[in-house]
């Protein structure tokens, strides 16, 4: 513990700390972390501290893995809870390593659990609560390479092995031109062309826990429905056959902990459904 506060207050002078070891419930030891610059002293009748009880994973520490409290004032800090971890990366602890790009929902690359839940932490309110911690950890069941950041590469494998893009027999109508849809096509893709790959969904799913390398899980067969159901692609039966799987398709048990998780309204189960009907007539016609 030593050693995290040595690093950590060699960061900047302007910090001062106050410091405890307790141990979560879950076995994890968390440190605690009080932090504010001197500036902001005369301002403390003003704060608003809100404690963030973060994940931390280092594999050159021995030390691991841990939970780290660190104390913010929210009334210096955005809404969200990737502000506060910019907040805490940029003022307090710049060895706490997580994703984020876009800021606005768009990337999926900030996607933790926060307080139990998967989400992206740009979407996610910060509770105002100051008396509850706010608890931060990976996407759950994903293997960590460090804090918050998982691999993603198993996640990546099942979305590539879709094919996700469009296949055809034929060539485009007209020569070097696109291949038309009417509207009516078009909507259908709704609900699914929106993904962003986030893994908030397949990482909530109890199949994919266990099954990560056979079962496809949510993401991957909401995209695999996508192209199945996209009027201009050719290869709607070689799609169905490719996935007419014990495993791949069919490990899925309707339990919709993928839709609840999912951060921009998607029905991932809604999709598996219509997927496996789609066998089911595929069978029907021989
Ligand atoms: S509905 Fe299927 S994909 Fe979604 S969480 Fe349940 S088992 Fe996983
Ligand atoms: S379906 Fe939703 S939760 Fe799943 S990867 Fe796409 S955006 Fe993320
Ligand atoms: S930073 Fe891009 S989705 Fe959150």
């Amino acid at each position: 513990m030593a050693g995290v506060l040595l690093r950590r207050n060699s960061i900047s002078s302007l910090f001062r700390s106050a410091s405890a070891v307790t141990s979560a419930s879950n076995g994890l030891r968390v440190i605690q972390v009080q932090s504010h610059s001197s500036e902001a002293a005369g301002k403390e009748k003003d704060a608003v501290m809100k404690t963030f009880s973060i994940y931390r994973w280092n594999p050159d520490d021995p030390e691991n893995p841990k939970l780290k409290d660190y104390q913010i004032n929210l009334n210096d800090c955005g809404p969200m809870v990737l502000d506060a971890l910019i907040k805490i990366k940029s003022e307090i602890d710049p060895s706490l390593t997580f994703r984020r790009s876009c800021r606005e929902g768009i990337c999926g690359s900030c996607a933790m659990n926060m307080n139990g839940d998967n989400g992206l932490a740009c979407l996610t309110k910060i509770d105002k609560s100051t008396r509850k911690k706010t608890d931060i950890t990976p996407l759950p069941h994903m293997y960590v390479i460090k804090d918050l950041v998982v691999d993603m590469t198993n996640f990546y494998a099942s979305y590539k092995s879709i094919e996700p893009w469009l296949k055809r027999k034929d060539p485009p109508p007209l020569p070097g031109k696109e291949v038309p849809q009417s509207k009516a096509d078009r909507l259908k893709l709704d609900g699914m062309y929106e993904c962003i790959l986030c893994a908030c969904c397949s990482s909530s799913c109890p199949s994919y826990w266990w099954n990560p390398e056979s079962y496809l899980g949510p993401a991957a067969l909401l995209h695999a429905h996508r192209w199945i159901a996209d009027s201009r692609d050719q290869f709607t039966k070689e799609r169905l056959d490719a996935i007419d799987d014990e495993f791949k398709l069919y490990r899925c048990h309707t339990i919709q902990s993928c839709t609840m998780a999912c951060p921009k309204g998607l029905n991932p189960t809604a999709e598996i459904i219509k997927i496996k009907k789609l066998q089911e007539q595929k069978k029907s016609l021989g």
